[in-house]
């Protein structure tokens, strides 16, 4: 299983490493070093099978060389995942992260690690006192839902020109799905801004405490409103959903909001601007890498994450020029940067 994996992935490197204590392993995929060392979350995750796992990995790697490419960061794409038969804990759990820790340490930095999946900032913690690439520790604030949370609201200003005319957002109805890290604060912005808030979580509380109006989670999809922020969970826009979608636009910061490729065509059909998800919720890994690793003052941030409203607004004229999807339009930005750094290797 792991050969035919290997045998067809068109990726840089793959690191395999099984650890007898705990029955764990340890794949670190390196999708692309073109644009620089590959970057990218270490997931901690249960799978039926370990080669689940290994692909996993594989898929995210690549997912992650296209939105450094597109946030235009010198980082290549790479994901790690610790495929584990039950979530560790207490001692266990630190001898996991430390022989980790040892193997990132031991790529001499062509892969560098941040959270993801089951892996918090305290993790992270274990993992650096091992290795020296390794972002989003409690040390540095912890997690990235700061940048995420501004980059979206660029995102979100942007949609809103291209769709409705106009960047300013007073009076607009922006829905919000999901008030947790980022949605929350997404709201604090969006609200700044003179937006009407509309804002759906799974845990109602979270919702009312944002101080907008909640609207039922069941109730999202049909919602009138001119902005649809998916910012909870992943494969909400869907041939099921798409024909009962009440917005005009969506920007969000959820991963992976497309059920399957085709839904982009879907959106574009029923004249539904979307932001493409990797190029909206790209200020975490601009607040991480950047902050981090680039060593960039407060402001050259908060410079990088407008630049992803200037992204979308160039995707979008891209995409109207060229009678293709933002997301189609994305992926070939991506795909260019990556061609023209491997041309001048
Ligand atoms: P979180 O776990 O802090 O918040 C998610 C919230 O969504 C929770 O409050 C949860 O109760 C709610 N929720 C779950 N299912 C829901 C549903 N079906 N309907 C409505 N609400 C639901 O996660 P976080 O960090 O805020 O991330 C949100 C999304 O953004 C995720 O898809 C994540 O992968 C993505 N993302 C986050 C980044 C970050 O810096 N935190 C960076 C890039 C992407």
């Amino acid at each position: 299983m792991f050969e035919d994996l290997l045998r067809r992935w068109e990726g840089e490197e793959a690191v395999i490493h099984y650890e007898a204590a705990g029955d764990a392993w340890m794949f670190v995929c390196i999708d692309s070093t073109a644009l620089g060392p590959g970057g990218g979350g270490t997931r901690l995750r249960v799978y039926p099978t370990a080669a689940d796992g290994l692909a996993d990995a594989m898929r995210l790697s690549g997912a992650m060389t296209m939105k450094m490419a597109a946030a235009g960061l010198p980082r290549g794409g790479a994901k790690a995942v610790l495929a584990v038969p039950e979530l560790p804990s207490g001692d266990a759990r630190r001898r996991l992260l430390l022989r980790y820790g040892d193997l990132v340490e031991s790529l001499g930095g062509t892969y560098r690690t941040a959270g993801d999946m089951n892996m918090s900032p305290a993790d992270l913690d274990v993992v650096a006192e091992r290795c020296r690439w390794v972002y989003g520790t409690t040390a540095r604030g912890g997690n990235s839902a700061r940048g995420t949370a501004i980059g979206t609201l660029h995102a979100i200003r942007a949609t809103a020109e291209h769709a409705l005319g106009t960047a300013d957002l007073a009076g607009r109805t922006v829905l919000v799905q999901g008030a947790g890290s980022v949605g929350a604060d997404l709201v604090r912005l969006l609200l700044a801004h003179d937006a009407n808030v509309l804002v759906a979580d799974v845990d109602e509380s979270r919702a009312a405490a944002t101080g907008a109006t909640v609207v039922p989670v069941a109730d999202v999809i049909g919602t009138e409103c001119d902005i649809y922020a998916p910012c909870a969970v992943g494969g909400v826009l869907s041939a099921d959903t798409i024909p009962r979608l009440g917005c005009r636009a969506i920007a969000g910061c959820a991963n992976n909001q497309l059920a399957e490729p085709a839904d982009a065509e879907r959106l574009h059909a029923a004249g539904i601007l979307y932001a493409p998800d990797y190029v909206a919720n790209a200020g975490g890994v601009l607040q991480l890498v950047g902050l981090e690793d680039l060593d960039w003052s407060e402001d050259e941030l908060e410079h990088h994450l407008a630049g992803i409203g200037d992204t979308l607004r160039q995707l979008f004229r891209d995409a109207d020029e060229h009678g293709i999807t933002p997301e189609a339009a994305a992926a070939r930005l991506a795909a260019e940067r990556v061609a023209a750094a491997r041309a001048t290797a």
